[in-house]
């Protein structure tokens, strides 16, 4: 399960010889796109049973990741991946032996128990899982494989990343665990996603976002998300806008409405990011690490709602949207319709005062 990105630089190649080397005879989906959608992971699940398939290996960003999670459910059960949305047909039995081998740094799918898929009837994404039966057997996790990563995909993604710690750690379901992994994955992306912006080879930094990347994801695969996540999926089901690069350029809105809920986390997460913070009162420590996600959307230049795709006579509409996804559940802040309306204003507002203007 691969997309047409992956293929072009080479990666695909290089897996089917090594399985081939190992006598594994591999079939080649290339078809996934960013955002996949019900249809494409049903004809996918069609293509491995009529191909006599007994494995799934994943090879690409989230999309292909969570394609292949999603043609495992349909192929471990039947009928369609829209029956088996969260609250609706359980998952009872494990999919296939897979094996997810990410090449982006942000989403984490390698270890959470999720898969993300749009259903462009009702302009939404929705989500599969939340049982340890859909996750990859194994995560081959491999920094290399990022190298040749756009800036721009880089950010996105690094900052996607980032959404996960920052959410897992402040929503009301936070544990201890959840705690350890979402801390080093901020501590990891505030230290190295400008270098891997900056440096596209850099492997020390490549390294350490992919391994916030996946810290995060463990963190988001037991938790939940928050208003972030909420906004950025069911947006995304709108128009068809990168996961990573929509939910960056609504994290530092969201962070700002929801740091007066959890003052005391927030100021934890100043210290993650390397800020001094001595001295300084908790409230003060909170919003300096709001301030701190402001200047580093800037920094690895997040595009504006507008570029992505948006429009704001729609805010009133993704609110709506916002507020009745699941993830609102669990937000460090109350949050309603309204509210969302004004997080997505400043997300807007922010977004035009792109290229240093905050600075
Ligand atoms: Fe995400």
């Amino acid at each position: 399960m691969t997309d047409a990105g992956v293929k072009a630089a080479g990666l695909l190649e290089v897996a089917l010889e090594s399985l081939r080397r190992s006598d594994v005879e591999p079939v080649v989906f290339d078809k996934v796109r960013a955002n996949p959608g019900v249809e494409l992971v049903d004809e996918g699940a069609t293509e491995y049973r009529s191909q006599g398939c007994d494995g799934l290996v994943a090879i690409g960003g989230g999309s292909s990741m969570d394609t292949a999670k999603g043609i495992g459910v349909v192929a471990a059960h039947d009928g369609s991946i829209v029956e088996y949305e969260w609250g609706h047909s359980p998952i009872r039995s494990r999919i296939p032996p897979m094996i997810a081998v990410p090449t982006t740094a942000g989403t984490g799918s390698e270890v959470t128990l999720w898969a993300v898929i749009t259903d462009p009837k009702r302009k939404i994404k929705f989500n599969v899982g939340g049982t340890p039966h859909i996750a990859a057997w194994v995560a081959v996790i491999d920094p290399e494989l990022t190298v040749k990563l756009p800036p721009g995909v880089t950010a996105g993604t690094g900052m996607d990343a980032l959404a996960h710690a920052v959410e897992c750690f402040t929503m009301s379901y936070h544990q201890p665990f959840t705690d350890a992994v979402a801390l080093l994955a901020m501590e990891y992306v505030a230290r190295y996603l400008r270098v891997a912006f900056s440096q596209a080879n850099n492997l020390e930094a490549r390294y350490h976002m992919s391994a916030a990347a996946m810290l995060a994801g463990l963190a988001y695969g037991t938790d939940s998300a928050g208003a972030a996540h909420a906004m950025s999926q069911t947006a995304g089901g709108v128009h068809d806008a990168p996961h990573g690069a929509l939910t960056a350029r609504l994290l530092g809105p969201v962070m700002e409405y929801n740091h007066s809920g959890e003052p005391e986390r927030f100021a934890r997460m100043a210290a993650a990011f390397g800020l001094d913070t001595r001295g300084v009162s908790t409230w003060r420590a909170a919003e300096m690490a709001v301030e701190y996600v402001h200047q580093l959307t800037v920094d690895v230049d997040i595009p504006a709602m507008q570029e992505l795709g948006f429009s704001q006579d729609e805010i009133p509409m993704l609110a709506d949207k916002a507020f009745a996804d699941p993830q609102t559940i669990g937000n460090p802040r109350d949050v309603d319709a309204s509210a969302y309306r004004k997080i997505y204003q400043q997300a807007f507002e922010l977004g035009s005062h792109r290229n240093g203007a905050r600075r």
